[in-house]
């Protein structure tokens, strides 16, 4: 038998999508397993029909890919995959649902206002945008409600600057999350579950050279600085550990996931969002993760896929 790793997909994080395609094709090669590599275009379907895999590795970011909808043709196929089903993925993946079922199981996650491009012109822009500032105060953190890699986000210190991040935040998505900006440090955890339950993998504190964990300081090589484990007291790290597995329970994810975190300065974690597809190239956490745990990451994917396959 194989296994498919399907990435590329149509939305804006498409090439990030096929770098992470391209890391776990060839980790898991090298881990000794016969791998097709696939677009999702519609020679998916009889494809996998007529060649069925064994089990299937999802490397598709943002939209179809972690929405659930590529999902949902998976099941229709019968053909197993890593990762959780798709209506977890619907309300995983939508950063107000996931913030609302964290909040519900105490977690800390800043407050927000979600506001759809429609009301956003419906109700006159600035008076809305005045009220939102009235309601959450500055500095504020505004993007796609459903959307990854930090497309369309942006941070917003003064209220002059909130119109300018809402186009920005718009021309990558119909629906805005805008957050209450909290202060400290960046950090992010990943989840497995190797059938014994789902474990956190060591915090990765980001640090970006400019400030900012924007697309290029995301996977531009050189451009952040990462620490593995991250320079967190025994117990704010043991917090964010705690805080990606219960995200990670709650939610319903299968796996894998990945926790985006803010620590603040009297070490408690805040809740920003959960990926249910974490990116996986050269410049990516969960593989840092990973590695600094110690773990190989093509034996990890090899564990997740047989888990899946069973
Ligand atoms: N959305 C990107 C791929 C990530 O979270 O890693
Ligand atoms: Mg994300």
């Amino acid at each position: 038998g194989h296994v498919l790793v399907l990435a590329g997909g149509l939305s804006y994080e498409r090439e990030v999508s096929l770098r992470s395609g391209r890391r776990v094709s060839e980790v898991l090669r090298s881990a000794g397993i016969d791998v097709e590599t696939r677009d999702t275009d519609a020679s998916l379907v009889p494809s996998v029909l007529a060649d069925p895999p064994d089990a299937v590795f999802v490397t598709l970011h943002g939209g179809a890919g972690e929405d659930g909808a590529i999902r949902s043709i998976l099941e229709l196929l019968h053909v197993p995959y890593v990762g959780a089903g798709p209506d977890t993925c619907r309300v995983a993946f939508d950063k107000p649902s996931a913030k609302a079922v964290v909040r519900s199981v105490g977690l800390l996650t800043p407050d927000s206002v979600t506001l759809p491009k429609e009301t956003f012109h419906d109700l006159g822009a600035s008076a809305v945008l005045t009220r939102i500032v009235e309601h959450l105060g500055l500095p504020l953190f505004v993007k796609p409600a459903r959307g990854g890699s930090a497309l369309g986000a942006s941070a917003v210190r003064t209220a002059e600057e909130l119109p300018a991040a809402m186009v920005g935040c718009f021309a990558y998505g119909d629906t805005a999350l805008i957050e209450r900006y909290i202060e400290g440090v960046e950090v992010s955890v990943s989840v497995i579950d190797l059938g014994d339950g789902p474990v956190a993998l060591p915090a990765v504190e980001i640090v970006p050279d400019k400030g900012v964990y924007d697309y290029a300081a995301r996977y531009t090589a050189g451009h952040t600085e990462f620490f593995a484990p991250a320079r967190l007291s025994a117990e704010a790290a043991a917090a964010c550990a705690e805080m990606a597995v219960t995200a990670h329970t709650a939610l319903g994810l299968r796996d894998l996931s990945r926790t985006d975190l803010i620590v603040d300065a009297q070490g408690r974690p805040h809740f920003l969002e959960v990926n249910v597809a974490p990116g996986m190239t050269e410049t990516s956490l969960l593989p840092m993760a990973a590695e600094a745990a110690g773990q190989d990451l093509g034996t990890l994917c090899r564990g997740l896929l047989e888990i899946a396959a069973a």
